[in-house]
């Protein structure tokens, strides 16, 4: 296999219907595509792993393929979350900078933010992500980056999004098996707004859903941060299996007819339209009937979705309106039923090109993975240039000491 190399970013979205794995390079600054590998999931159960062995072999197949296309060795990953057990919640807090007005360092910025998220939590959660939604420094807020201004109390809002413990040491002991160490772990719909939503609609508000196979997940934006993350328990899967009972069929062949003939919307299809299908009996089967069959299950979805954005408080901040990713995302008829039931304006969230990447990478259900690389690029540039910092710092005071 090919060299072990630094400029790698390697993302792993161990989803409920698909394991996909992808890697980015940096190559002079520019973040490309490398290779890919995507294969059946085995053993998820909701967005968890219910079976170790055959999740961890699912990675291993997907990893394998990766390193062939990429021609490099794979050892590393950062890991998608998402699930039920996903959690969001608001916090605040801050700090009195000293007796007078000082400059704020980095350091403060921590400490407000530490003190922010000193919060009770049940054992058995873990934090993903600490947001900070805004800062306020003197009774002055819509503050993104208080370093380097002057004043005497920083507090900050926080968006902490969490998730079970144990279902997250279940997904880095499965990639451990299959050969990975699992080196940061973002959550999905976070990741699938980072390559699909603009800075003008995370500034608007917008809602983010990511409709996967066994669960939907949410991130909600506001004046450009993340005001909400959720989960709801519907996905694809739900679809087809709605289909495989109500048409007395396998699933294999419910998902193949909601792929190719279905639409949630009922009146969008001629009353006449029908397709012959051979099993289990040759028979002409009624694009009415199906849609009728799916109708119900993308309100019921759209109807949870409603309900948690308005439990979270942010129904009405959906300035923009919401933006569909995840394979549920290709369903026809699915922007439509979004927007009767959330009364807002929904497009599909493709997600954006990286260079040299493959035509077939370019679906809703990819967006996870994509947004992940470009997330773990941008927080690898980050922490670089504070390291930058922090050594020019350590070499000032080292100059200032030797005079
Ligand atoms: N063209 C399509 N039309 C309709 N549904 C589709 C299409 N392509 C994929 N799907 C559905 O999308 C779902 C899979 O989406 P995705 O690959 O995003 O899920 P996942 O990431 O494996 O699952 P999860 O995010 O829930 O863990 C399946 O239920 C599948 O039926
Ligand atoms: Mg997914």
């Amino acid at each position: 296999m090919g060299q072990k190399q630094d400029n790698l970013i390697v993302v792993l979205d161990m989803g409920s219907a698909t394991t996909r794995m992808l890697v980015g390079d940096v190559h002079e600054h520019v973040l490309r595509y490398r290779g890919h590998g995507v294969v059946e999931s085995s053993g998820m159960r909701k967005g968890m792993i219910a079976e170790l062995a055959p999740a961890a072999k699912a990675v291993r197949a997907a990893s394998e393929q990766a390193e062939r296309v990429a021609r490099v060795n794979i050892d590393a990953c950062t890991v998608g979350v998402g699930g039920p057990h996903i959690r969001g919640l608001n916090t605040s807090g801050g700090i009195q900078l000293g007796r007078g007005m000082r400059e704020i360092t980095r350091e403060d910025v921590r400490a407000a933010v530490d003190h922010a998220r000193a919060i009770e939590r049940p054992a058995d959660r873990e934090i993903l992500h600490l947001l900070p939604r805004q800062f306020i420094l003197d009774e002055q807020p819509g503050i993104f980056d208080p370093v380097g201004m002057v004043g005497a109390r920083l507090e900050v809002e926080l968006h902490i999004a969490t998730c079970s413990g144990s279902a997250l040491q279940s997904a880095v002991t499965c990639a451990n098996r299959a050969g990975l160490e699992v080196t940061e772990a973002v959550l999905e719909a976070v990741a699938s707004a980072e390559c699909t939503l603009s800075g003008d609609e995370r500034n608007l508000g917008v809602c983010l859903l990511d409709i996967g196979a066994h669960s939907s997940e949410i991130a909600v934006f506001f004046e450009g941060a993340v005001a909400y993350t959720a989960s709801v328990p519907i996905g694809g899967a739900h679809f087809t299996n709605d289909l495989a009972i109500g048409l007395q069929m396998s699933v294999a062949q419910a998902e193949e007819i909601k792929r190719q003939y279905g639409n949630v919307v009922v009146t969008a299809v001629p009353q006449t339209a029908e397709v012959e299908i051979a099993n289990p009996n040759p028979q002409r089967l009624s694009l009415r009937t199906v849609a009728e069959i799916l109708e119900p299950r993308a309100r019921e979805l759209m109807y949870f979705v409603r309900e948690s954005l308005r439990q979270g408080g942010v129904l009405d901040a959906l300035g923009v309106g919401c933006v569909l990713t995840g394979g549920g995302a290709m369903l026809p008829g699915m922007l439509d039923v979004t927007e009767s039931q959330l009364r807002v304006p929904a497009r599909t969230g493709m997600p954006v090109r990286l260079p040299q990447m493959p035509a077939e990478l370019n679906h809703p259900s990819w967006a996870a993975s994509i947004g992940m690389v470009l997330y773990a690029h941008r927080t690898r540039a980050m922490r670089e240039a504070e390291d930058n910092r922090s050594l020019r710092a350590k070499l000032r005071a080292m100059f200032a000491a030797s005079f």
